[in-house]
C-alpha cells in the first residue's frame, strides 16, 4: 500500500494545507505504519507537496521510493498538459531541487500533451534518465497503444490511470501491466470517495466488519498481484484505516458479489 500525497495541499490541489505542521506528520506516520512508496507530483498546489515531503522527510530513509510526476501546469488553478520538452526538463530539476535529491526514483510522465508528438516528451525524459537525474520511468494516464509506443524509447516501470471498484476503463492497460509485471498504480483507488457509498461495497463491509474504504482498497489489491494503491488523505484517522487495509482478506465470495 502507497500514499497519495496530493492531498496534502489546500482545497482544489491548490496552495499550502490548512495545517502544515499536521500534514508534515501526516507523511511521518505513514511511513512509521510502512508505507515505502509516495506518489507525488511538481503540480500538486503546485510545488507544495514536493516541499512538504521533504520538509517532512528528508534526510530520507533507506527503502523510501518517491514517485513524482511531471506534464501538468496549473493556470489559474486549472490543470493544463504541458509535455513539450524543455518544459519537462525544467520541470525534472525542478522536483530535483524540492524533493532535495540528486537522483529521482521514479518519474512518471503525467499525462500526453495532444500538441507535442508523446514519443517526443518520453525521449526528454529519457535524456534525463540518461544523465543520471531519473532511475526509472513510469507513465500516467495512458492508453495500451501509448505505453507501447513508449516501450520502444524506455523501460517502462509502472502505469498510473484512474482505476477503482467503480471504474474500470483501464482494465485492458491492467492486462498490459499485469503481462509484463510492471506496477499498476491506481489513481482515485476510493473514486475520489465515490465508491464509499457503493450499497454492494458497504454489504461486504459490514460482513467483514470493516470500512467501505478498506473493501475498495483490498479489492484492488486482491484483483491483481501488480497493484499499487495510493490512497490519498488528509486524515490520520483515514490513512491508518486505508492502510490496515493491506491486511483484510476478501473470500471468493465476497470478491464476486464486488463482481
Ligand atoms: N495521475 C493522475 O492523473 C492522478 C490524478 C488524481 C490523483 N492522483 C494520485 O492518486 C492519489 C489518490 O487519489 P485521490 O487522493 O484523489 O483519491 P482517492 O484516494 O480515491 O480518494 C481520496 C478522497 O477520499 C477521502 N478518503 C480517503 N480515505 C478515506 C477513508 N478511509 N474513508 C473515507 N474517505 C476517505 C479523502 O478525503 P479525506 O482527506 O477527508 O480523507 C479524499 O476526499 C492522489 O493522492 C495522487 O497522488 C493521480
Amino acid at each position: 500500500m502507497g500514499f497519495g500525497a496530493m492531498r496534502v495541499t489546500g482545497s482544489g490541489v491548490w496552495g499550502p494545507p490548512p495545517d502544515r505542521a499536521a500534514a508534515r506528520a501526516l507523511l511521518r506516520r505513514a511511513l512509521a505504519l510502512g508505507v515505502n512508496f509516495l506518489d507525488t507530483a511538481d503540480s500538486y498546489g503546485p510545488q507544495v507537496s514536493e516541499d512538504i515531503i521533504a520538509e517532512a522527510l528528508h534526510p530520507y530513509p533507506a527503502g523510501l521510493v518517491i514517485g513524482t510526476k511531471g506534464g501538468f501546469t496549473r493556470p489559474g488553478r486549472s490543470w493544463r498538459a504541458d509535455g513539450r520538452p524543455e518544459h519537462l526538463r525544467a520541470a525534472i530539476d525542478g522536483s530535483l531541487k524540492r524533493l532535495r535529491l540528486e537522483c529521482i526514483d521514479l518519474y512518471q510522465f503525467h499525462t500526453p500533451d495532444s500538441r507535442v508528438p508523446f514519443a517526443d516528451s518520453v525521449a526528454a525524459i529519457a535524456d534525463a534518465q540518461r544523465a543520471g537525474k531519473v532511475r526509472h520511468i513510469g507513465l500516467s494516464n495512458v492508453s495500451v497503444a501509448q505505453l507501447e509506443e513508449a516501450e520502444r524509447i524506455i523501460a517502462v516501470v509502472s502505469v498510473q490511470n484512474e482505476y477503482n471498484l467503480g471504474d474500470r476503463a483501464s482494465e485492458d492497460v491492467l492486462a498490459a501491466c499485469a503481462q509484463r509485471g510492471i506496477a499498476f498504480i491506481p489513481w482515485y483507488p476510493l473514486g475520489a470517495g465515490s465508491v464509499l457509498r457503493s450499497a454492494k461495497v458497504k454489504r461486504v463491509a459490514a460482513r467483514q466488519g470493516a470500512t467501505p474504504a478498506q473493501v475498495a482498497l483490498a479489492w484492488l489489491l486482491a484483483h491483481s498481484p501488480v497493484m499499487l494503491p495510493i490512497p490519498g488523505t488528509g486524515s490520520l484517522a483515514h490513512l491508518e484505516e486505508n492502510i490496515a487495509a493491506a491486511a483484510l482478506q476478501l473470500s471468493a465470495e465476497e470478491l464476486a458479489v464486488l463482481g
